[in-house]
């Protein structure tokens, strides 16, 4: 790979041992998918932050990347992380967990990381503008920002878009190259989505088709997406498909003008049907853990369940899943007031994925698809996928 003059002065070290470190890691990357050169990046975003996934090894990575003198570049903001930072202990989660996660923390912000934890950054402050090019590693927001904004990312391991956030580069390959970003099949969608679990349940079908060819889908046949609906989407395609991109028309940009690829699938409502019914694990079971916000949720979604908990009681435990941006405008609207006055808890900078809770619950109502994926693969609990409405009456 071509380095420049600076680039080389990064990688001998001359710029300190973190960005050096930095520095392999992106050489060792763009030389194993072909890169012929890095690129600057506007924004990063980056993935295992839960010390529930990233353990002791994870810890002592990041802690050694901010001892070496580690900085940010461009702004950063992390995924999720396994908890609520300032109100951890109403969650439940074990003071040693607790500790373990803020040292976590505490590292990346040395690093000058923006410790806004959470999978939809472009609600929360960090929106990159079309055809930037970007390094984020959270596989939903990966999918939105590349389908969506038409910004331009890999989906980065976490310590890769670490690397991108000390360096400001990212290696050429891949999302990067206008000429991998084509659809190359059709879905023609002939079903009816009204409801964020169909679209998750969506993008479990054409996820499931794309597995393993790892093609571009190119989506026709949706009238109407709003944000809700298609964050739903993203994160679960890139859950069943891996894919980190898709061209739906109508909504991405990069669509307009595109010949659809000759290759079609239709999609019809009985399939749509069919994944709805695999994602639960039957009507019949006691649920005694409710959550949303898979992706976390926006502002819209929290003042929807505001108004259905308005002078209500739940009688379940109640996970409402966002950033702490999005709950400090909650806040002061006085939806979070009213959200615990019924007895749900809105969970900030945490997921019901995420959060060390595997053998707290036994069963899970929910509407996202990649939510029922984790929460049965990860924590083993029985799964109910319903509509946003649903799972909060099943709170109640
Ligand atoms: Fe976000 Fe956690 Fe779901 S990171 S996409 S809420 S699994």
């Amino acid at each position: 790979m071509q380095l420049t003059s600076e680039e080389d002065e990064m990688l001998s070290g001359l710029q300190g041992w973190a960005t050096q470190k930095a520095m392999q890691i992106l050489v060792a990357l763009g030389e194993i998918y072909g890169a012929r050169r890095l690129i600057p990046v506007t924004s990063v975003q980056i993935a295992g932050v839960s010390y529930d996934n990233l353990g002791d090894a994870g810890l002592q990575f990041l802690s050694e990347m901010a001892d070496g003198g580690g900085k940010v570049r461009v702004q950063t903001t992390l995924n999720p992380a396994g908890m609520d930072i300032e109100n951890w202990q109403r969650l439940g989660i074990d003071p040693d967990f607790a500790e373990k996660q803020e040292r976590v923390l505490e590292a990346f912000s040395r690093m000058g990381v923006t410790p806004t934890c959470t999978c939809t950054p472009y609600l929360a402050g960090n929106l990159p503008g079309f055809a930037e090019h970007i390094a984020w590693s959270e596989s939903s927001a990966v999918c939105y920002a590349n389908s969506v904004i038409g910004a331009r990312t890999n989906r980065e391991g976490g310590p890769s878009a670490l690397a991108s956030a000390l360096t400001g580069l990212t290696p050429e390959y891949g999302f990067h190259l206008p000429e991998n970003r084509y659809p190359t099949i059709t879905f023609q969608v002939a079903a009816h989505l009204a409801e964020t679990s169909e679209f998750g349940a969506l993008g479990k079908v054409i996820g499931e088709h794309i597995q393993v060819s790892k093609a571009v889908p190119f989506i026709q046949g949706i009238p109407i997406a709003t944000l809700e609906f298609i964050k739903s989407f993203c994160a679960s395609l890139a859950t069943y498909g891996g894919a980190a991109l898709f061209q739906m028309q109508g909504i991405t940009p990069e669509a307009a003008g595109i010949i659809p690829p000759v290759e079609q699938i239709r999609i019809t409502q009985v399939e749509l049907e069919a994944a709805m019914h695999s994602l639960s694990d039957g009507t019949e079971m006691e649920v005694d853990f409710v959550s949303l916000g898979c992706p976390h949720l926006s502002l819209q979604e929290i003042e929807h369940i505001t108004r259905m908990l308005e002078g209500r009681q739940v009688k379940k435990e109640f996970w409402i899943t966002t950033s702490r941006t999005i709950k400090k405008i909650a806040d002061q609207l006085g939806y979070t007031q009213i959200i615990e006055a019924a007895g749900a808890k809105i969970a900030a900078d945490t997921c019901c994925v995420v959060a060390p809770i595997r053998g707290r619950f036994t069963a899970m109502a929910t509407d996202s698809a990649k939510a029922c994926y984790y929460a049965a693969s990860k924590h083993k609990f029985k799964t109910i996928i319903l509509p946003f409405e649903e799972v909060v009456r099943q709170a109640l």
